[in-house]
Order: structure tokens, then sequence, then C-alpha cells
């Protein structure tokens, strides 16, 4: 759907994105990852014309985007940005609204899509339409950011840092509802992050960069267990002796609601398993229930796995700083 064929950037003289090569499919929710200054906003707001290219094309549907009017092109193109950055002196409805009355929507289409969006990240419209930015926490606002990206209904939405500036908590939560969401919606997005457990949650493939230059890109799984360089070995934040580590299957339980029914039929395994084993039965599973003392207990699936890997080690040491 979006395709990045030998794509450049300069500035003055000095190239900061080296002949790029990528392909985004329909529906994906894509994760550029990489240290601060290795090009992710460039090649994110080269996407929608933000920054123009230096050499190379991108396309969207098979079509250069210098074929597209802009206008169209930004208007198809949800975009949130990293700083919070709705209007202080417009309302919440205003502010989502913004793209939809740039395209001439009725007023009666405008307000049941405001309604509807702001229902879809748990906000009550008849509660939250009317107040200003400054009357809504930093979460708040940062999910009406959102909304207001998805307002006209585009079909790729891009997504930079967006929930950098916000406390573990609320992240943690946002990260739930975009996910959430974004099984609603499927629409196509590319998501920046400079923090692999975020890229890891969210991903369904991720793309490491490094100086202007892509290092590694796969699905959580395949950067996780076959990291192509040291540099996406550390970045993961992963060393191999951490498989070995004494993490028994009982510690790893997913936490969500236990339904008997669906955890018999899955596989088994023993709640005294070690990570390493865990991951071998994973391998081709995407979730095992754990037995104990021939009662299953719960169950463990990919992405709790792969989470609680990134996050211990990020715990442990600080790898990630040494790259920054
Ligand atoms: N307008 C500009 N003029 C000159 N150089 C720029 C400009 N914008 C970005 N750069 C340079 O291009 C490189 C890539 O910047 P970019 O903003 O894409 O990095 P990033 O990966 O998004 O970093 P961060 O994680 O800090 O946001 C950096 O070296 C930056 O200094
Ligand atoms: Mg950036």
């Amino acid at each position: 759907m979006i395709k990045f064929s030998n794509v450049s950037k300069r500035y003055d003289s000095k190239e900061v994105l080296h002949s790029i090569n990528l392909e985004i499919k329909e529906g994906e929710f894509f994760i550029l990852v990489g240290p601060s200054g290795c090009g992710k906003t460039t090649t994110l707001k080269m996407i929608n014309r933000l920054v123009d290219l230096s050499d190379g094309t991108i396309y969207i549907h098979d079509k250069s985007i210098e074929d597209y009017d802009v206008h169209e092109l930004r208007y198809n193109i949800g975009y949130v940005l990293q700083q919070i950055a709705l209007f202080p002196h417009m309302t919440v409805s205003e502010n989502i609204a913004i793209v939809p009355e740039l395209k001439k929507w009725s007023r009666e289409k405008i307000e049941t899509r405001v309604d509807e969006l702001l229902t879809m990240v748990g906000l009550d419209p008849n509660q939250y339409r009317h107040r200003k930015p400054d009357e809504l926490s930093g979460g708040q606002q940062q999910r009406v950011g959102v909304v207001r990206a998805l307002a006209a209904n585009p079909d790729i939405l891009l997504m930079d840092e967006p929930f950098s500036a916000l406390d573990p908590l609320s992240r943690e939560k946002l990260q739930d509802d975009i996910i959430r969401l974004q099984q609603k919606i499927r629409k196509t997005i590319i998501f920046v992050t400079h923090d692999m457990a975020e890229a890891l949650k969210l991903g369904t493939r991720i793309c490491i960069m490094k100086d202007g230059e892509i290092e590694q890109i796969g699905t959580p799984e395949e950067i996780v267990h076959h990291p192509k360089s040291d540099f996406v070995k550390k970045f993961v934040g992963l060393q191999k002796t951490s498989l070995e580590k004494e993490i028994k299957a009982e510690q790893l339980l997913s936490s969500s609601l236990l339904e008997c029914d669906t955890l018999q039929s899955l596989p088994k395994i023993s709640a005294t398993s070690s990570l390493k084993e865990v991951l071998a039965s994973l391998k081709f599973e995407e979730e095992v229930a754990v037995e104990k003392e021939g009662l299953v207990i719960g169950k463990i699936d990919r992405k709790t796995v792969i989470q609680y890997l990134a996050e211990t080690e990020d715990e442990k040491d600080d790898k990630h700083e040494s790259v920054y």
C-alpha cells in the first residue's frame, strides 16, 4: 500500500536518509524505531509531503505521492504529532472537526462523527465535547489528538511518538486503547517510537533504523529471536543469556480473564517449565495453557512473553542507554 523506493533525504548537503526501501501493507501496524536523530520523523513526514524527498519515490496505492493533490493527500492521511497539539482556543469537538470541516461535511454528519469518535476512546461526548483542551488531562488530550487524526476516516494514520509525554500508566492504557481501536478500524498505521517495549507490544512489523538506514525489518518474534546485528540485539535489550534465566512458566501468566473451555482446548505446559521451554512451545502456538498439579491455572501468550523479556532487560541494566 505504501512503498518507499530508493528514498533519500538531504538537508543542505548532509544526507540524513540513505536510499530507503520498504513496503507497508494495508492494515499493518508498522513501527519505526531507533535512536534519536536516526531519521524516523523525516521518514514519516515524507509520506504526507510535510518533508520533500531528495531522491527516490514514495508510492501510495501504486501512485507516486507527487501525483496526488497535496491537500487531498493530507486529508486522507491522519497525523498525530509528538507534542499534544490541540488548538487551545477551540473546543474538543471543534478540534476533532477540523478536517471534516475542510472537506465540507454537513453539520449533522460532523456532530455524529465527533460523538462516535469520543465514545470510541471512552470520553462521554456530553461531558467532553464542549471542553477546551486545558480542561482535560494529558492522557485525555492525547486521546482527542488520536481521534482527531481519524475524524475524516483516513486510510492511513501516522503517529509520531504519540504517547511519549505521558506517565507510564496512562501510556499503557492508551497503548491498549490503540490496539483495540486498530482491531476495530483496521487502518494502516505507521507509528514512531524510540521505546522497544512499546514497539514489541504494538507492532505487527517493526523497522529498526540507525543513522538514516534500515537495520532490520521483521515481526516482533523475528526481531527478538533473530536480531540481524549487534546493534539490533543491543537495541532490543536482549542478550541470549536472558533466555536461560531462571524464570518459570507460572511467572509469565497473561493477566486476561480465565475462560475454562478455551483454556482446556489449548496445548498444555507445566507451571515449572523454563522460559526456554515456554518459548519453544510458543513457536507454533499463539498461546498455551499452564498446568500445575493437574489443574490449569492460566495461559501464556506470545505477546506477554516478548514484553516480559523486553521489560526485564530494560530494568535490569540500561543497555538502551548505550545505544543513544
Ligand atoms: N529541518 C531540518 N534541517 C536540517 N536538518 C534536519 C532537519 N530536520 C531534521 N534534521 C536532521 O535529520 C536527522 C534526522 O532527524 P529526524 O527528526 O528524522 O530524527 P528522529 O529519528 O525523528 O529523532 P528523534 O527520535 O530525536 O525525534 C537528524 O540528524 C536531524 O538533525
Ligand atoms: Mg522524531
